[in-house]
């Protein structure tokens, strides 16, 4: 297929932040390189459209059986409980229940809460650190920048923003966007925790260092923490942490890594 046609598959796709070239994910700006389109190793449009579900963008000589590359999996003890699933607890409650919060400060500071977004049948829940400030304004998760890259990266694994569940350790704005304080946190998961078992996600992938080590209550590094099978909660959900793609933004050069990362948690999803 030429260039140009394959160019306008692509924007019909809407790929066009993200693409496929071998193992790495590029942007399209990088992708805007010379050879990248043309490399011998770009998907072609077929296999770009065939993004989807159950699409798999994993070239075959990169396949090796998944006990050779999935590594076993880690335990990192999180002694909470499942948020307590208050009896009858439902989707409306919990989001009500957010709403009204004032178990911090950051109540008096938010312009809204930001409960979180997407399919309740989602198998993917994915988690960040906490709104920002076009968040705290239009009261979604993940809306700016650094929203659109994530979009991207879900679509390189072959799932929508609709098909997944996007929420944050925090369902208020910290004011400058600040890190979370330890109490914050604390205050907030079992929101958060209410939602997974509502969900009951097959994965859990948290995006960011904040996100990860908060979740897994740790202060291990983030470098440290990836590509593994970590579980969080009482369920047990498997859960694997990867860079944010805010921080993507600044640092391109660590795309790659991340899209190791994607690959794995789609492959560790697809073994739940
Ligand atoms: N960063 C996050 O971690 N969450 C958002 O919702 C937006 C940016």
């Amino acid at each position: 297929m030429n260039r140009a046609l394959r160019r306008d598959y692509l924007a019909a796709l809407k790929l066009d932040a993200w693409r496929l070239r071998g193992d790495s994910i590029r942007t399209a700006a990088e992708a805007d390189a010379p050879d990248a389109l043309d490399a011998p190793d770009a998907p072609d449009a077929a296999s770009l459209a065939a993004i989807q579900p159950t699409a798999d963008p994993v070239p075959d000589a990169e396949r090796a059986p998944p006990a050779a590359r999935v590594p076993a999996a880690v335990s990192v003890a999180v002694p909470v409980a499942d948020g307590g699933r208050e009896a009858g607890a439902d989707w409306a409650e919990v989001r009500a229940r957010v709403a009204a919060c004032t178990r911090c400060t950051l109540s008096s500071t938010r312009t809204q809460t930001v409960f979180g977004v997407g399919s309740l049948q989602a198998q993917w829940l994915i988690v960040g650190e906490a709104p920002g400030a076009e968040e705290d304004r239009q009261g979604e998760p993940f809306v700016g920048r650094a929203g659109q890259l994530l979009n991207s990266m879900l679509r390189a694994i072959g799932l929508s923003r609709e098909q997944v569940f996007i929420a944050n350790v925090l369902k208020c704005r910290p004011p400058g966007n600040r890190d979370p304080t330890a109490t914050e946190a604390a205050e907030c998961l079992p929101y958060l925790q209410q939602q997974i078992a509502l969900l009951k996600p097959k994965i859990m992938l948290a995006v960011g260092r904040i996100a990860a080590q908060n979740l897994l209550r740790t202060d291990v590094t983030l470098g440290r923490l990836r590509q593994q099978v970590h579980h969080f909660g009482v369920s047990k959900v498997p859960l694997i942490a990867t860079y944010h793609p805010a921080y993507l933004l600044r640092t391109p050069a660590d795309k790659r890594k991340a899209w190791e990362d994607l690959k794995f948690a789609r492959e560790v999803c697809a073994r739940v």
